[in-house]
């Protein structure tokens, strides 16, 4: 085994999609800015800035 290597297993996933969302799987918190908070287990933002449901993808950029 190699020695200076640290072997973390990831709590989180992040996934870039090519032309689309960011899919994160794991639980994760997200705070909105009107204050709310929502708690998920995966979770796709949008990363194209055109969903009806900001923050997260709605399948709006494949139109
Ligand atoms: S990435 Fe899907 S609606 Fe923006």
């Amino acid at each position: 085994m190699e020695k200076n290597i640290v072997h973390i297993v990831p709590q989180v996933e992040v996934k870039v999609i090519e032309c689309g969302p960011l899919r994160i799987g794991g639980h994760v918190r997200i705070y909105l800015p009107n204050g709310t908070v929502i708690v998920k287990r995966r979770a796709f933002m949008c990363r194209c800035g055109r969903t009806h449901t900001p923050p997260f993808c709605d399948g709006t950029h494949l139109e």
